[in-house]
């Protein structure tokens, strides 16, 4: 595919959507959420397969989108957001989806927007500084702000308005929001050990998944603004992979969508 795939040949009521599209993704079909049914409810789904994924163009809410899966990892969060970027013109990314709580009061069913992000498996040293991008010289990359400050308000009206009832379907605490540090690693983090090395090493961290920096470094790259939002479904230790498992079966959707309406409403003023 050469160029990039304009988004204004999508009509909604005959009129031409003319702004170059927001770009949404999860690593897992379960992490995205009803938004491509919303989709298909709206003005419809053109579906491009690109690079053996599948990107859906629309518009959600009345914002125009391309929606797809990145699968699991830094590498795979890497391409996808490239080829958003390149093949799809998108101007600005938002990531959504579960992770493990690092911060000592970040608990399951909270959600954490990050205002930075760095890959904590990065160690070049001692040739580059542990944790920095050889080359890049940077090792914290910073969300954008102005998309944080909204999905920080949709995440709060979420909890507000959901928080309680998400509590007693799954058992947890009312959740919270909290914004800060996330980390991102080709590694489910599983054991106490582990979660602890990730404090001592950054003890200002939140949250720990396995493409958010990915996403970021490369947004940062190409000057395209991005937001990484996630839930919480375990605490990164023993329990992790079945807490894990459940949170994502049963619940992880629910959030994605009610945080993604909201911060799309309140983007196209619906
Ligand atoms: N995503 C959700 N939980 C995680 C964990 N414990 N480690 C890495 N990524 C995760």
């Amino acid at each position: 595919m050469s160029g990039a795939i304009a988004h204004d040949d999508l009509a909604r009521d005959g009129a031409p959507v003319s702004h170059r599209p927001l770009g949404i993704l999860a690593a897992l079909p379960e992490e995205l959420g009803d938004l491509v049914d919303a989709m298909r409810g709206e003005a419809g789904v053109r579906t491009i397969t690109h690079g053996r994924r599948d990107y859906h163009l629309g518009t959600v809410y009345g914002v125009p989108c391309v929606v797809t899966l990145a699968r699991v990892g830094k590498v795979a969060a890497a391409a996808t957001v490239s080829a958003m970027i390149h093949a799809f013109d998108v101007e600005a990314v938002v990531f959504t989806g579960v992770a493990g709580g690092v911060g000592r009061d970040v608990r399951v069913g909270d959600v954490v927007v990050a205002d930075s992000l760095m890959q904590h498996d990065l160690d070049a040293s001692p040739i580059f500084p542990c944790f920095e991008v050889p080359l890049l010289g940077v090792s914290r990359f910073a969300a954008d702000a102005a998309l944080v400050a909204q999905l920080s308000a949709a995440c709060e009206r979420f909890v507000a308005e959901e928080g309680a009832d998400l509590a007693a379907r799954f058992g947890t605490q009312t959740a919270r929001v909290h914004r800060g540090l996330i980390l991102s690693g080709d590694q489910f983090v599983a054991s106490a050990a582990a979660v602890q090395r990730l404090r001592d090493a950054l003890p200002d961290s939140l949250a720990v998944e396995m493409e958010g920096a990915a996403i970021a470094q490369v947004c940062y790259e190409y000057d395209v603004p991005c937001a990484v939002v996630r839930t919480i479904s375990d605490t990164a230790d023993a329990e992790a992979p079945e807490t894990f498992t459940n949170f994502l079966r049963q619940i992880a959707g629910t959030y994605s969508s009610g945080i993604l309406k909201r911060f799309l409403m309140g983007r196209s003023g619906v």
